[in-house]
């Protein structure tokens, strides 16, 4: 081959070359082409080959044309390479997109028992005035739970508090939470603020109004000095961060072994304001707890000295806080479980 057409020769190819390059569709049809033309076996060099055949003083002009031939073959295809990686990437992203303004799906948030809701409450108004929470156990002996309350064997006042005994060595079920106040003036010394929160059993035959198993909340307060102006004061507060700031209150005279004197505390009836209806036995009013002064031989029993110390005690059911917050008519709804009941306390 003569010089002339040699280099036709190369030209024809970068051009075919080029165009092949130019509409190759994908990466793997690049690499064939790569092989086709620069390959080992490739057109471009075969001809290379052929220069050998050349009179030397053809071969600079001929090797000068083949290196620009094969410099630009390979910009092309570096060239192609990189626009169809672009465009896979560009491709792949759209085909990926995720749109971070779509609102997010809704977790589904469970929400507390309302007893649990309701006690807490009460911890929080109560420990808005220094009163802080301790617990007693479910199980207690016969004397925690009565005798040191001042209920002694075979007194009348246990016929209250019907009991389900555990053991003949006098465990039993507690009753209510007044035996904590016993524990905690045991295991701390006054000023005393507690509050003693927790579940308490009977044995009850089961209706709209009794439980066998049922929530209190207890509170405790001993110090020097403490009076039942103390008790009244602390109750109103408490009765109007959570029935209302003026809904009127008053005490009735209790009857409670452990008390003296023992108070009934009662709120103007929420349901019809006084007015009088079934809900408040047309008395207009609820009463939501049992109060008194500490009496002098549970101090005792506690191992404090009622010459020094005096103090007050509290009880109330948290069922009957919890039915007159959110107008719950039976018991029984707080121990079924069912969450078309229990959803709506969300
Ligand atoms: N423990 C009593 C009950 O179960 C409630 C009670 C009344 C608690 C008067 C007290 C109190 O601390 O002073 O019926």
């Amino acid at each position: 081959m003569n010089l002339a057409s040699l280099i036709a020769e190369l030209h024809r190819l970068r051009d075919s070359a080029l165009e092949a390059i130019g509409a190759a569709p994908d990466a793997a049809s690049l690499d064939e082409l790569r092989v086709d033309y620069l390959g080992k076996k490739g057109r471009l060099t075969a001809i290379l080959r052929g220069i050998g055949d050349l009179p030397p003083a053809d071969k600079p002009a001929v090797g000068a044309v083949a290196n620009e031939v094969r410099d630009e073959v390979e910009r092309a295809l570096a060239e192609r390479g990189r626009l169809l990686r672009a465009a896979a990437l560009a491709a792949r992203l759209e085909a990926e997109a995720v749109d971070v303004t779509t609102p997010g799906r809704t977790i589904g948030r469970g929400s507390l028992h309302p007893i649990v809701e309701t006690s807490r409450r009460i911890a929080e108004i109560f420990g808005q005035f220094g009163f802080v929470v301790y617990e007693g156990p479910e199980i207690e002996d016969d004397v925690t739970n009565f005798q040191m309350l001042n209920i002694p064997p075979d007194h009348p006042a246990r016929d209250l508090w019907d009991t389900l005994y555990v053991d003949v060595e006098g465990h039993l079920l507690r009753t209510h939470t007044s035996p904590g106040q016993i524990r905690v003036m045991r295991e701390a010394a006054p000023p005393i603020r507690a509050l003693l929160p927790g579940r308490c059993y009977r044995y009850e035959a089961i209706d709209a109004s009794h439980a066998s198993e049922f929530f209190q909340v207890e509170g405790l307060m001993i110090d020097e000095g403490t009076t039942m102006a103390d008790l009244r004061g602390l109750l109103d507060q408490f009765a109007h961060a959570m029935f209302g700031a003026h809904r009127p209150t008053r005490f009735r005279p209790g009857y409670y072994p452990f008390t003296e004197p023992s108070v009934a505390f009662d709120v103007r009836c929420v349901v019809c304001n006084g007015r009088g209806c079934p809900a408040c036995s047309r008395t207009g009013w609820m009463t939501i707890l049992g109060a008194g002064m500490v009496h002098p031989v549970v101090l005792r029993y506690g191992g404090l000295d009622p010459e020094r110390f005096q103090g007050f005690a509290f009880g109330m059911g948290v069922e009957r806080i919890a039915n007159l917050r959110h107008a719950v008519g039976d018991l029984r709804l707080y121990m079924d479980n069912d969450l078309r009941f229990l959803e709506q306390f969300r």
